[in-house]
């Protein structure tokens, strides 16, 4: 089973920080979650929200903050006072990180187009994955189907797998072949557990933060798991034996 730090490590660092993708590389998880948004002057920044409200010091939509702007804001202490230095990264700062780590494993992108359009953010952020090799492996995701269908014609080998909302019951995904894998609630694995072993797509769902839940995970056998303690969860993988 796959560990993917959900925002990096978001329960041991600021989520979508530098800090919190160098620790995931520290612990080395199989995976690396991060979310894309698109600033007014059209720059790639990793933030899960679509203000800077929550994870800033700072207030507004992203959309109406230029990247200088958005730049001038505290990243860290929301979190922790420890972290008052730290910025707001670009995805390109996120994925020089992780050439000069020398990561090996997956970069999850997932785009943020379900509340916010951000008309051309499938173009900016495959140009910039498509610019050069990589140490890790990388693949998209959405909760948005149009933004996946957009990417899959601009790159149609990467791997995409789609996020599954709470409400979604079926994944509308078995109609789209270019997609791989879902993304569901773990609620959705709770409710799914004897159908996971022979389902045709990937299951990789979201938080799993307990270690009861990584185990019923591994014992549902899904692909992977997206979790905001990934050092934990990497030593529950390790010592787990299954079922007794
Ligand atoms: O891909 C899993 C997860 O990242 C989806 O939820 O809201 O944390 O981006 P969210
Ligand atoms: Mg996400």
């Amino acid at each position: 089973m796959q560990i993917f730090a959900h925002r990096g490590s978001s329960g041991t660092r600021p989520e979508n920080t530098l800090p919190a993708f160098a620790e995931a590389v520290r612990i080395g998880t199989d995976g690396i979650e991060l979310d894309v948004q698109l600033t007014k002057d059209q720059q790639l920044i990793v933030m899960h929200d679509e203000t800077v409200d929550r994870t800033t010091d700072g207030k507004g939509a992203i959309i109406d903050k230029t990247l200088a702007e958005i730049k001038k804001l505290n990243a860290g202490s929301w979190f922790n006072d420890h972290y008052s230095s730290t910025k707001v990264p670009t995805l390109k700062e996120v994925v020089d990180l992780l050439v000069a780590r020398n990561y090996r494993g997956i970069l999850g992108i997932e785009l943020k187009t379900d509340k916010e359009a951000y008309p051309g953010i499938e173009d900016k952020v495959s140009e910039l994955m498509t610019s050069q090799q990589w140490p890790f492996t990388y693949w998209y995701s959405s909760f948005n189907v149009s933004t996946l269908e957009r990417i899959h014609v601009l790159e149609p080998t990467t791997r995409i797998d789609f996020i599954m909302d709470k409400s979604d019951s079926t994944p509308i995904t078995l109609e789209r072949p270019f997609i791989q894998g879902i993304h569901p609630n773990i609620e959705w694995v709770w409710s799914h557990d004897t159908e996971i072993p022979e389902f045709s797509l990937a299951v990789r769902p979201w938080t799993v933060n307990t270690e009861e839940e990584i185990k019923r995970c591994m014992d549902c056998q899904v692909t992977g798991i997206f979790t905001d303690f990934p050092e934990m969860a990497m030593a529950v993988k390790r010592s787990y034996r299954g079922k007794k």
